[in-house]
Protein backbone atom coordinates (compact mmCIF):
# COMPACT_ATOMS: atom_id res chain seq x y z
CA UNK A 1 0.00 0.00 0.00
CA UNK A 2 1.01 3.28 -0.62
CA UNK A 3 2.35 6.11 2.12
CA UNK A 4 -0.17 9.24 1.48
CA UNK A 5 -0.11 12.53 2.01
CA UNK A 6 -2.52 14.09 4.42
CA UNK A 7 -6.24 15.75 2.87
CA UNK A 8 -5.99 19.51 2.81
CA UNK A 9 -7.66 21.46 5.22
CA UNK A 10 -11.93 20.69 4.64
CA UNK A 11 -14.67 20.49 6.89
CA UNK A 12 -15.67 17.64 8.84
CA UNK A 13 -18.91 15.72 7.97
CA UNK A 14 -20.92 16.98 11.08
CA UNK A 15 -22.36 14.03 13.75
CA UNK A 16 -25.98 14.09 13.78
CA UNK A 17 -26.17 13.21 16.87
CA UNK A 18 -23.87 14.11 20.02
CA UNK A 19 -23.93 10.90 23.50
CA UNK A 20 -24.54 11.99 26.54
CA UNK A 21 -21.13 12.13 27.91
CA UNK A 22 -20.36 15.12 24.89
CA UNK A 23 -22.87 16.82 26.00
CA UNK A 24 -21.57 16.80 29.23
CA UNK A 25 -18.20 18.12 29.04
CA UNK A 26 -19.17 20.89 26.78
CA UNK A 27 -18.28 19.40 23.44
CA UNK A 28 -14.81 22.21 24.11
CA UNK A 29 -12.02 19.94 24.15
CA UNK A 30 -9.92 20.01 20.70
CA UNK A 31 -8.31 17.12 19.00
CA UNK A 32 -5.59 17.04 16.73
CA UNK A 33 -4.27 13.84 14.69
CA UNK A 34 -1.18 13.50 12.82
CA UNK A 35 -1.30 10.39 10.46
CA UNK A 36 1.45 8.50 9.34
CA UNK A 37 1.58 5.35 7.25
CA UNK A 38 -0.68 3.13 4.64
CA UNK A 39 -4.48 4.18 4.16
CA UNK A 40 -6.00 2.14 6.47
CA UNK A 41 -4.35 3.81 9.17
CA UNK A 42 -5.80 7.19 7.90
CA UNK A 43 -9.69 5.15 7.54
CA UNK A 44 -8.11 4.84 11.09
CA UNK A 45 -8.25 8.06 12.04
CA UNK A 46 -11.28 8.71 10.69
CA UNK A 47 -12.74 6.24 13.29
CA UNK A 48 -10.61 7.70 16.31
CA UNK A 49 -11.82 11.16 15.32
CA UNK A 50 -15.77 9.21 15.61
CA UNK A 51 -15.18 8.20 18.79
CA UNK A 52 -13.53 11.36 20.29
CA UNK A 53 -16.80 13.05 18.51
CA UNK A 54 -19.06 11.08 20.32
CA UNK A 55 -17.34 11.95 23.11
CA UNK A 56 -17.52 15.79 22.74
CA UNK A 57 -14.52 16.47 21.15
CA UNK A 58 -14.38 18.80 18.43
CA UNK A 59 -11.52 17.98 15.60
CA UNK A 60 -8.72 21.02 14.36
CA UNK A 61 -6.80 21.30 11.91
CA UNK A 62 -4.80 23.37 13.94
CA UNK A 63 -2.43 22.19 16.25
CA UNK A 64 -1.66 24.92 17.88
CA UNK A 65 -5.55 25.08 18.95
CA UNK A 66 -5.97 21.41 20.09
CA UNK A 67 -5.44 20.16 24.24
CA UNK A 68 -5.00 16.59 22.90
CA UNK A 69 -2.59 15.88 20.03
CA UNK A 70 -2.69 12.14 18.92
CA UNK A 71 0.06 10.65 16.06
CA UNK A 72 -1.21 7.53 14.38
CA UNK A 73 1.90 6.13 13.32
CA UNK A 74 3.35 3.38 10.85
CA UNK A 75 6.19 0.53 11.69
CA UNK A 76 6.60 -0.72 7.96
CA UNK A 77 9.80 0.07 7.82
CA UNK A 78 12.67 1.85 9.89
CA UNK A 79 12.01 5.25 7.89
CA UNK A 80 8.90 5.32 9.26
CA UNK A 81 9.37 4.91 12.76
CA UNK A 82 12.10 7.35 12.92
CA UNK A 83 10.21 9.80 11.10
CA UNK A 84 7.77 9.94 14.06
CA UNK A 85 10.12 9.77 16.71
CA UNK A 86 11.84 13.09 15.38
CA UNK A 87 8.34 14.18 15.31
CA UNK A 88 8.03 13.43 18.55
CA UNK A 89 11.02 15.72 19.85
CA UNK A 90 9.22 18.64 17.85
CA UNK A 91 5.79 18.23 19.84
CA UNK A 92 7.80 18.75 23.22
CA UNK A 93 7.07 22.51 22.53
CA UNK A 94 3.30 21.94 22.70
CA UNK A 95 3.47 20.82 25.78
CA UNK A 96 5.92 23.02 27.24
CA UNK A 97 3.53 25.96 26.09
CA UNK A 98 0.79 24.07 27.69
CA UNK A 99 1.33 21.87 30.24
CA UNK A 100 -2.32 20.67 30.47
CA UNK A 101 -2.01 19.03 27.06
CA UNK A 102 -1.98 15.37 26.41
CA UNK A 103 0.09 13.89 23.79
CA UNK A 104 -0.46 10.38 22.67
CA UNK A 105 0.79 7.51 20.29
CA UNK A 106 -1.30 5.18 18.25
CA UNK A 107 -1.21 3.20 16.03
CA UNK A 108 1.11 0.42 15.00
CA UNK A 109 4.12 1.83 16.53
CA UNK A 110 2.40 1.76 20.03
CA UNK A 111 1.55 -2.25 19.02
CA UNK A 112 5.15 -2.56 18.58
CA UNK A 113 6.88 -0.78 21.22
CA UNK A 114 3.83 -0.21 24.01
CA UNK A 115 4.82 0.99 27.62
CA UNK A 116 8.34 0.95 26.43
CA UNK A 117 7.58 4.68 24.17
CA UNK A 118 7.05 6.67 27.56
CA UNK A 119 10.17 5.80 28.59
CA UNK A 120 12.01 6.24 24.91
CA UNK A 121 9.86 9.68 23.90
CA UNK A 122 9.63 11.19 27.48
CA UNK A 123 6.27 13.15 25.87
CA UNK A 124 3.76 10.50 25.49
CA UNK A 125 0.82 10.14 28.23
CA UNK A 126 -0.56 7.64 25.73
CA UNK A 127 -0.36 4.74 24.16
CA UNK A 128 -2.69 3.04 22.65
CA UNK A 129 -2.27 0.30 19.66
CA UNK A 130 -5.23 -0.18 16.43
CA UNK A 131 -7.96 -2.60 18.22
CA UNK A 132 -8.25 -0.16 21.48
CA UNK A 133 -9.03 3.22 20.23
CA UNK A 134 -12.56 3.07 22.01
CA UNK A 135 -10.84 3.13 25.31
CA UNK A 136 -9.20 6.53 24.32
CA UNK A 137 -11.83 8.92 25.62
CA UNK A 138 -11.87 7.35 29.30
CA UNK A 139 -7.54 6.78 29.17
CA UNK A 140 -7.12 10.57 28.29
CA UNK A 141 -9.79 11.72 31.26
CA UNK A 142 -7.58 9.23 33.60
CA UNK A 143 -4.67 11.29 32.62
CA UNK A 144 -6.34 14.54 33.41
CA UNK A 145 -7.95 13.38 36.86
CA UNK A 146 -5.04 11.33 38.00
CA UNK A 147 -1.73 12.16 35.82
CA UNK A 148 -1.01 8.58 34.74
CA UNK A 149 0.33 6.94 31.85
CA UNK A 150 -2.87 5.56 29.42
CA UNK A 151 -1.48 2.34 28.33
CA UNK A 152 -3.87 -0.02 26.18
CA UNK A 153 -2.75 -2.96 23.46
CA UNK A 154 -4.18 -5.51 23.39
CA UNK A 155 -4.84 -6.73 19.88
CA UNK A 156 -8.51 -9.07 19.46
CA UNK A 157 -9.78 -11.03 17.24
CA UNK A 158 -13.13 -9.77 17.04
CA UNK A 159 -12.72 -5.99 16.83
CA UNK A 160 -13.41 -4.31 13.89
CA UNK A 161 -15.63 -0.80 14.82
CA UNK A 162 -18.33 -1.99 12.64
CA UNK A 163 -20.92 0.28 14.33
CA UNK A 164 -18.88 3.32 14.67
CA UNK A 165 -19.34 6.06 12.22
CA UNK A 166 -16.38 7.34 11.10
CA UNK A 167 -15.90 10.98 11.44
CA UNK A 168 -14.35 12.01 7.81
CA UNK A 169 -13.47 15.16 5.94
CA UNK A 170 -16.37 16.31 3.18
CA UNK A 171 -14.69 15.11 0.05
CA UNK A 172 -14.89 13.03 -3.10
CA UNK A 173 -12.88 10.18 -2.17
CA UNK A 174 -13.45 8.07 1.08
CA UNK A 175 -11.72 5.10 2.10
CA UNK A 176 -13.63 2.25 4.19
CA UNK A 177 -11.40 -0.48 6.15
CA UNK A 178 -13.50 -3.92 5.35
CA UNK A 179 -11.34 -6.06 7.43
CA UNK A 180 -8.53 -5.87 9.78
CA UNK A 181 -5.26 -8.08 11.12
CA UNK A 182 -3.30 -10.15 8.47
CA UNK A 183 -2.11 -13.89 8.98
CA UNK A 184 -0.32 -14.07 6.12
CA UNK A 185 3.03 -13.52 7.84
CA UNK A 186 5.45 -13.18 5.38
CA UNK A 187 8.83 -13.21 6.52
CA UNK A 188 9.12 -9.59 6.25
CA UNK A 189 6.44 -8.10 7.65
CA UNK A 190 5.67 -6.13 10.58
CA UNK A 191 1.79 -5.84 9.94
CA UNK A 192 0.64 -9.63 11.63
CA UNK A 193 2.27 -8.09 15.50
CA UNK A 194 0.87 -4.56 15.02
CA UNK A 195 -2.35 -5.31 13.61
CA UNK A 196 -3.14 -9.15 14.57
CA UNK A 197 -5.42 -11.88 13.58
CA UNK A 198 -7.83 -11.08 10.67
CA UNK A 199 -11.13 -10.40 10.89
CA UNK A 200 -13.58 -9.24 8.40
CA UNK A 201 -16.43 -6.83 9.37
CA UNK A 202 -19.94 -8.06 8.02
CA UNK A 203 -21.13 -7.40 4.38
CA UNK A 204 -24.39 -5.49 5.55
CA UNK A 205 -22.52 -2.91 7.52
CA UNK A 206 -20.08 -2.32 5.03
CA UNK A 207 -22.96 -1.90 1.92
CA UNK A 208 -24.76 0.16 4.32
CA UNK A 209 -21.52 2.75 4.84
CA UNK A 210 -20.73 2.66 1.00
CA UNK A 211 -24.44 3.67 0.46
CA UNK A 212 -24.26 6.24 2.89
CA UNK A 213 -20.89 7.81 1.77
CA UNK A 214 -22.81 8.59 -1.43
CA UNK A 215 -25.63 10.17 0.32
CA UNK A 216 -22.98 12.34 2.36
CA UNK A 217 -21.81 12.98 -1.63
CA UNK A 218 -18.47 11.54 -2.19
CA UNK A 219 -18.15 9.38 -5.41
CA UNK A 220 -15.51 7.36 -4.75
CA UNK A 221 -15.11 4.47 -2.07
CA UNK A 222 -11.51 2.60 -1.42
CA UNK A 223 -12.48 -0.75 0.60
CA UNK A 224 -9.13 -1.25 2.30
CA UNK A 225 -7.75 -4.64 4.28
CA UNK A 226 -4.03 -6.23 4.33
CA UNK A 227 -5.39 -9.09 2.12
CA UNK A 228 -9.26 -8.42 0.82
CA UNK A 229 -8.92 -11.41 -0.85
CA UNK A 230 -9.73 -13.49 2.11
CA UNK A 231 -12.49 -11.14 3.34
CA UNK A 232 -15.05 -13.29 4.44
CA UNK A 233 -18.81 -12.63 5.80
CA UNK A 234 -21.23 -15.22 6.47
CA UNK A 235 -20.46 -17.26 3.48
CA UNK A 236 -19.65 -14.39 1.04
CA UNK A 237 -16.35 -13.84 -0.26
CA UNK A 238 -14.48 -10.37 -1.22
CA UNK A 239 -16.09 -11.32 -5.12
CA UNK A 240 -19.81 -11.29 -2.99
CA UNK A 241 -19.24 -8.31 -1.27
CA UNK A 242 -18.01 -6.12 -4.56
CA UNK A 243 -20.70 -7.44 -6.52
CA UNK A 244 -23.30 -6.23 -3.44
CA UNK A 245 -21.52 -2.75 -3.08
CA UNK A 246 -22.12 -2.37 -6.95
CA UNK A 247 -25.42 -3.09 -6.99
CA UNK A 248 -26.34 -1.04 -4.21
CA UNK A 249 -24.64 1.86 -5.36
CA UNK A 250 -24.37 2.37 -9.58
CA UNK A 251 -23.17 5.32 -9.32
CA UNK A 252 -20.47 5.30 -6.72
CA UNK A 253 -16.83 4.21 -8.02
CA UNK A 254 -15.32 1.22 -6.33
CA UNK A 255 -11.74 0.77 -5.75
CA UNK A 256 -9.72 -1.50 -3.21
CA UNK A 257 -6.08 -2.44 -1.97
CA UNK A 258 -4.67 -4.76 -1.43
CA UNK A 259 -5.15 -8.08 -3.33
CA UNK A 260 -2.44 -10.87 -2.50
CA UNK A 261 -1.90 -13.11 -5.05
CA UNK A 262 -2.49 -16.23 -3.34
CA UNK A 263 -5.93 -15.56 -2.94
CA UNK A 264 -7.23 -13.47 -5.89
CA UNK A 265 -9.96 -16.26 -7.34
CA UNK A 266 -11.04 -15.63 -11.47
CA UNK A 267 -15.06 -15.26 -9.74
CA UNK A 268 -13.14 -11.84 -8.52
CA UNK A 269 -11.54 -10.24 -11.79
CA UNK A 270 -14.73 -11.82 -13.27
CA UNK A 271 -16.89 -9.45 -11.00
CA UNK A 272 -14.47 -6.41 -11.46
CA UNK A 273 -14.92 -7.16 -15.66
CA UNK A 274 -18.69 -7.42 -15.01
CA UNK A 275 -19.98 -3.86 -13.12
CA UNK A 276 -19.15 -0.59 -14.36
CA UNK A 277 -18.49 1.32 -11.23
CA UNK A 278 -15.99 -1.44 -9.82
CA UNK A 279 -12.52 0.46 -11.29
CA UNK A 280 -10.80 -1.88 -13.86
CA UNK A 281 -7.26 -1.09 -11.36
CA UNK A 282 -5.83 -3.93 -9.47
CA UNK A 283 -2.78 -3.62 -7.07
CA UNK A 284 -0.92 -6.64 -6.89
CA UNK A 285 2.45 -6.68 -4.61
CA UNK A 286 4.85 -9.10 -6.60
CA UNK A 287 7.49 -8.05 -4.41
CA UNK A 288 10.27 -10.04 -6.39
CA UNK A 289 10.41 -11.72 -9.62
CA UNK A 290 12.90 -14.80 -7.86
CA UNK A 291 11.30 -18.05 -7.10
CA UNK A 292 14.12 -18.30 -4.59
CA UNK A 293 13.67 -15.23 -2.76
CA UNK A 294 9.43 -15.51 -3.01
CA UNK A 295 10.08 -18.40 -0.89
CA UNK A 296 12.23 -16.70 1.69
CA UNK A 297 9.79 -13.82 1.88
CA UNK A 298 6.95 -16.86 2.44
CA UNK A 299 4.95 -15.38 0.05
CA UNK A 300 3.37 -18.64 -0.86
CA UNK A 301 3.24 -18.10 -4.60
CA UNK A 302 5.54 -18.25 -7.50
CA UNK A 303 6.55 -16.05 -10.21
CA UNK A 304 5.06 -18.04 -12.51
CA UNK A 305 1.34 -18.36 -10.60
CA UNK A 306 1.55 -14.63 -10.35
CA UNK A 307 1.77 -14.41 -14.31
CA UNK A 308 -0.83 -16.53 -14.48
CA UNK A 309 -2.85 -14.00 -12.84
CA UNK A 310 -1.66 -11.80 -14.42
CA UNK A 311 -2.00 -13.13 -18.18
CA UNK A 312 -5.97 -13.88 -16.80
CA UNK A 313 -6.75 -10.25 -15.69
CA UNK A 314 -5.27 -9.03 -19.00
CA UNK A 315 -7.54 -11.48 -21.07
CA UNK A 316 -10.50 -10.58 -18.67
CA UNK A 317 -10.35 -7.01 -18.08
CA UNK A 318 -8.72 -6.03 -21.28
CA UNK A 319 -8.26 -2.15 -20.24
CA UNK A 320 -6.99 -3.20 -16.68
CA UNK A 321 -4.22 -0.88 -14.76
CA UNK A 322 -1.95 -2.65 -12.77
CA UNK A 323 0.05 -1.46 -10.03
CA UNK A 324 2.82 -3.83 -7.65
CA UNK A 325 4.64 -3.37 -4.88
CA UNK A 326 8.41 -4.41 -4.73
CA UNK A 327 11.19 -4.67 -2.17
CA UNK A 328 14.82 -4.58 -2.89
CA UNK A 329 17.73 -5.95 -1.45
CA UNK A 330 16.08 -8.79 0.71
CA UNK A 331 18.58 -11.31 2.89
CA UNK A 332 20.61 -13.28 0.35
CA UNK A 333 19.39 -11.04 -3.01
CA UNK A 334 21.82 -11.58 -5.53
CA UNK A 335 22.02 -9.32 -8.97
CA UNK A 336 20.56 -12.59 -10.74
CA UNK A 337 17.65 -12.09 -8.63
CA UNK A 338 17.68 -8.47 -9.00
CA UNK A 339 17.82 -9.18 -12.49
CA UNK A 340 14.93 -11.53 -12.45
CA UNK A 341 12.93 -8.75 -10.86
CA UNK A 342 13.46 -6.65 -13.56
CA UNK A 343 12.70 -9.20 -16.47
CA UNK A 344 8.99 -9.34 -14.68
CA UNK A 345 8.44 -5.54 -14.67
CA UNK A 346 9.44 -5.72 -18.25
CA UNK A 347 7.01 -8.56 -19.40
CA UNK A 348 3.76 -7.43 -17.19
CA UNK A 349 4.60 -3.51 -17.89
CA UNK A 350 3.19 -2.56 -14.76
CA UNK A 351 1.18 0.93 -14.90
CA UNK A 352 3.22 2.19 -11.65
CA UNK A 353 5.13 0.62 -8.65
CA UNK A 354 5.60 1.52 -4.93
CA UNK A 355 9.40 0.38 -4.59
CA UNK A 356 11.06 -0.42 -1.13
CA UNK A 357 14.27 -1.04 0.36
CA UNK A 358 14.30 -3.80 2.42
CA UNK A 359 14.03 -2.76 5.92
CA UNK A 360 14.83 -5.14 8.64
CA UNK A 361 11.77 -6.15 11.32
CA UNK A 362 12.04 -7.17 15.13
CA UNK A 363 9.81 -10.24 15.36
CA UNK A 364 9.81 -11.15 12.07
CA UNK A 365 10.69 -14.78 10.58
CA UNK A 366 13.56 -12.59 8.22
CA UNK A 367 15.04 -10.95 11.43
CA UNK A 368 16.53 -13.68 12.07
CA UNK A 369 18.19 -13.63 8.44
CA UNK A 370 21.39 -12.00 7.78
CA UNK A 371 20.71 -8.64 6.21
CA UNK A 372 23.62 -8.92 3.32
CA UNK A 373 22.66 -6.81 0.97
CA UNK A 374 24.51 -3.50 2.07
CA UNK A 375 23.16 -0.44 1.92
CA UNK A 376 25.27 0.59 -1.81
CA UNK A 377 23.85 -2.09 -3.35
CA UNK A 378 20.16 -1.68 -2.29
CA UNK A 379 20.32 2.26 -3.42
CA UNK A 380 21.53 0.87 -6.53
CA UNK A 381 19.12 -1.89 -7.15
CA UNK A 382 16.46 0.81 -6.11
CA UNK A 383 17.59 3.32 -8.70
CA UNK A 384 17.82 0.58 -11.54
CA UNK A 385 13.74 -0.87 -10.88
CA UNK A 386 12.63 2.93 -9.67
CA UNK A 387 14.32 4.48 -13.40
CA UNK A 388 12.54 1.48 -15.19
CA UNK A 389 9.43 1.87 -13.70
CA UNK A 390 9.70 5.53 -14.64
CA UNK A 391 10.44 4.10 -18.50
CA UNK A 392 7.12 2.04 -18.22
CA UNK A 393 5.05 4.13 -16.82
CA UNK A 394 6.01 6.82 -19.70
CA UNK A 395 5.40 4.73 -22.11
CA UNK A 396 2.41 3.36 -20.80
CA UNK A 397 0.90 6.99 -20.55
CA UNK A 398 1.42 7.78 -23.50
CA UNK A 399 -0.39 5.40 -25.21
CA UNK A 400 -3.25 6.87 -23.69
CA UNK A 401 -2.34 10.10 -25.57
CA UNK A 402 -6.02 10.58 -28.47
CA UNK A 403 -8.21 8.62 -25.97
CA UNK A 404 -11.39 9.68 -24.40
CA UNK A 405 -11.79 8.51 -20.43
CA UNK A 406 -14.01 9.34 -18.06
CA UNK A 407 -12.73 11.21 -14.54
CA UNK A 408 -13.87 12.39 -11.82
CA UNK A 409 -13.03 15.61 -10.67
CA UNK A 410 -11.60 15.43 -7.26
CA UNK A 411 -9.82 19.11 -6.84
CA UNK A 412 -8.03 22.36 -7.59
CA UNK A 413 -4.26 20.97 -9.14
CA UNK A 414 -1.44 22.25 -6.80
CA UNK A 415 0.82 23.68 -10.01
CA UNK A 416 -2.11 26.10 -11.27
CA UNK A 417 -5.38 27.28 -9.83
CA UNK A 418 -6.88 27.57 -13.22
CA UNK A 419 -6.62 23.81 -13.57
CA UNK A 420 -8.54 20.82 -11.98
CA UNK A 421 -7.06 17.25 -11.25
CA UNK A 422 -9.12 14.49 -11.68
CA UNK A 423 -8.61 9.75 -11.96
CA UNK A 424 -9.54 7.75 -14.62
CA UNK A 425 -11.38 4.57 -13.74
CA UNK A 426 -7.61 3.27 -14.03
CA UNK A 427 -6.68 5.61 -11.31
CA UNK A 428 -4.25 7.65 -13.33
CA UNK A 429 -4.18 11.42 -12.34
CA UNK A 430 -5.37 13.98 -15.37
CA UNK A 431 -5.33 17.20 -15.26
CA UNK A 432 -7.56 19.62 -17.11
CA UNK A 433 -8.26 23.28 -17.95
CA UNK A 434 -11.18 24.72 -15.15
CA UNK A 435 -13.41 25.44 -18.39
CA UNK A 436 -16.57 25.86 -15.67
CA UNK A 437 -16.01 21.97 -14.55
CA UNK A 438 -16.38 21.76 -10.79
CA UNK A 439 -14.66 19.59 -7.56
CA UNK A 440 -17.00 16.01 -7.76
CA UNK A 441 -18.41 16.01 -11.11
CA UNK A 442 -17.99 13.33 -13.81
CA UNK A 443 -16.71 14.27 -17.20
CA UNK A 444 -15.12 12.50 -20.04
CA UNK A 445 -11.75 14.30 -21.35
CA UNK A 446 -9.61 13.80 -24.39
CA UNK A 447 -5.86 12.91 -23.29
CA UNK A 448 -3.51 15.29 -25.17
CA UNK A 449 -0.28 14.93 -23.22
CA UNK A 450 1.41 12.52 -20.93
CA UNK A 451 4.80 12.05 -18.42
CA UNK A 452 5.83 8.92 -16.14
CA UNK A 453 3.11 10.33 -13.50
CA UNK A 454 0.16 12.11 -15.15
CA UNK A 455 -1.68 12.89 -18.18
CA UNK A 456 -2.45 16.38 -19.46
CA UNK A 457 -6.17 16.51 -21.01
CA UNK A 458 -9.34 18.36 -22.26
CA UNK A 459 -12.68 18.09 -21.71
CA UNK A 460 -14.47 16.63 -24.68
CA UNK A 461 -17.67 18.86 -25.22
N1 LIG B 1 -0.74 -6.39 2.71
C1 LIG B 1 -0.10 -5.86 1.61
C2 LIG B 1 1.13 -5.07 1.92
C3 LIG B 1 1.11 -4.07 3.01
S1 LIG B 1 2.65 -3.36 3.39
C4 LIG B 1 0.31 -7.02 0.70
O1 LIG B 1 0.73 -8.06 1.14
O2 LIG B 1 0.23 -6.84 -0.48
C5 LIG B 1 3.02 -2.52 1.87
C6 LIG B 1 4.29 -2.91 1.26
O3 LIG B 1 5.36 -2.52 2.07
C7 LIG B 1 4.50 -4.39 1.03
O4 LIG B 1 3.83 -4.86 -0.09
C8 LIG B 1 5.99 -4.46 0.86
O5 LIG B 1 6.37 -4.22 -0.47
C9 LIG B 1 6.49 -3.30 1.72
N2 LIG B 1 7.12 -3.78 2.96
C10 LIG B 1 6.57 -4.47 3.97
N3 LIG B 1 7.48 -4.77 4.91
C11 LIG B 1 8.66 -4.27 4.47
C12 LIG B 1 10.00 -4.27 4.99
N4 LIG B 1 10.29 -4.87 6.12
N5 LIG B 1 10.96 -3.64 4.27
C13 LIG B 1 10.66 -3.04 3.10
N6 LIG B 1 9.43 -3.01 2.56
C14 LIG B 1 8.43 -3.63 3.24
FE1 LIG C 1 2.43 -8.02 5.50
FE2 LIG C 1 2.26 -10.14 3.95
FE3 LIG C 1 0.21 -9.45 5.51
FE4 LIG C 1 0.83 -7.97 3.38
S1 LIG C 1 0.12 -10.08 3.35
S2 LIG C 1 0.37 -7.23 5.44
S3 LIG C 1 3.04 -8.11 3.33
S4 LIG C 1 2.22 -10.15 6.19
FE1 LIG D 1 -0.18 0.33 7.75
FE2 LIG D 1 2.24 0.88 8.54
FE3 LIG D 1 0.65 -0.35 10.17
S1 LIG D 1 1.69 0.18 6.56
S2 LIG D 1 -0.75 -1.48 8.88
S3 LIG D 1 0.39 1.71 9.35
S4 LIG D 1 2.78 -0.79 9.89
Amino acid sequence: MEDIKPKDKSSYIPLSTLTNKAKQTGGTRKLYVETYGCQMNFADTEIVNGIMGNHGYTITDDIEDSSVILVNTCSIREHAEAKVLQRLTELKKYKKNNPGMVIGLIGCMAERFKRDLVKKTKVVDLVVGPDEYRKVPELIENIIDTGEKGIAVRLSKVETYDDIVPLRKEGISAWLSIMRGCDKFCSFCVVPYTRGRERSRPLEGVVAEVAQLWRNGFKEVTLLGQNVNSYASSGNDFADLLRECALAVPEIRIRFTTSHPQDISMKLIETIAKYDNLCNYIHLPMQTGSNRILDLMKRSYTIEHYMGIIDNIKKIIPDVSLSTDIITGFCTETDEDHGMTLDIMDEVKFDGAYMFKYSPREKTKAWEMKDDVDEETKTSRMMDIVELQRVISHEKNSGLIGGKYDIVIEGVSKKSDSMLTGRTDGNKSVIIPKNGTSIGEKVTVKILKANSATLFGELVK
